[in-house]
């Protein structure tokens, strides 16, 4: 049995797929047990509770935080890019009222998006912690990215690899937003002409990750994984979604094998492809 680190979504060695194993599909599973470190009380309060075929994912708290990240992290991108590259994006300033205002603002949204991320942090610490098999899933990712295979790798656990650099590319970037953002804002004295052109080079490029990453994330959240929207709106997933794309999830939450329900599932239905819809690849 692999611990928490190992299996690649860094829920606790005491969450071990034992305290879990053979329980009944329909249980509905406590924030630890997930791997997203949400405490069971938090569990999709408010919501809807999820149908016996599907599997609760995120917390009201860890959706209220992700879409105020994104919302700030939005407002931020553009009024940064209508202050800094105006005769580019000179037609975003009169959404936030004029040039001066959007100046004014783009610091306090990003201060904001910084705050809400640093509760995220914390609230993903656990579930993001790197670990072998990410590396692992890393190292085949041409293969995730060809369809090749109708189902992901049995190790990968709550969050898979890619989106686990995605996470570290936004820590990554919201420290050097902070740190040079708080230079440019108040620029020092003495050497500070230097520090300040240097700042603005790192704030670009800082920008430039998390809007390729941003890109590539909402394609990956909507398009290319039918299904995962709703993770993040009515926070629960189907159960073909979980065994097809975090099948380690899937078997500590439910107990069940991921393989197994999938076969059964084919046998049932017809040939499922990557995404969980009928097609004719064939699982190798
Ligand atoms: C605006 C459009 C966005 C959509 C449609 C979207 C959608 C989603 C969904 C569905 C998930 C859950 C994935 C899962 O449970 O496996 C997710 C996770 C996540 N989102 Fe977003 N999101 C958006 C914007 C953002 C922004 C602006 C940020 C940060 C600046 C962000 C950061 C994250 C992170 C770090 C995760 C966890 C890792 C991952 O799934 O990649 N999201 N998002």
């Amino acid at each position: 049995m692999t611990r928490g680190a190992e299996r690649g979504d860094g829920a606790p060695a005491s969450d071990e797929l034992g305290g879990v194993q053979g329980s009944p599909p329909s249980r509905v599973t406590r924030g630890a047990e997930r791997g997203d470190g949400v405490p069971a009380s938090d569990e999709l309060g408010g919501g809807s509770p999820p149908s016996s075929d599907e599997l609760p994912r995120h917390s009201v708290y860890t959706r209220l935080l992700h879409w105020s990240v994104a919302v700030f992290f939005i407002l931020s991108l553009l009024s940064g890019l209508a202050v800094y590259s105006p005769w580019l994006f000179r037609w975003i300033a009169p959404l936030f009222g004029g040039g001066p205002m959007t100046r004014l603002l783009h610091p306090w949204f990003s201060l904001l998006f910084v705050g809400v991320f640093i509760l995220q942090f914390f609230n993903w610490l656990a579930p993001m912690t790197w670990s072998a098999d990410d590396s692992r899933w890393v190292r085949r990712m041409p293969e995730y990215l060809s369809n090749q295979e109708p189902l992901e790798p049995e190790y990968v656990g709550f969050f898979n690899g890619g989106q686990k650099l995605y996470f570290w590319s936004i820590v990554g970037s919201a420290v050097v937003f902070l740190v040079t953002g708080l230079f440019m804002w108040f620029p020092p004295h003495g050497s500070g002409r230097s520090v300040v052109a240097v700042s603005y080079v790192l704030h670009d490029v800082a920008m430039l990750v998390m809007l390729v990453g941003l890109i590539v994330h909402i394609y990956e959240a909507t398009a290319a994984a039918p299904g995962t929207f709703k993770a993040m709106t009515r926070g629960a997933v189907s159960k073909r979604w979980a065994w097809t794309h975090h099948p380690a999830w899937y078997r500590r939450v439910t107990g069940r094998n991921p393989r197994e329900d999938y076969d059964l599932e084919r046998r049932k239905t017809g040939t499922l492809n990557f995404s969980g819809a009928p097609s004719s690849t064939r699982k190798s």
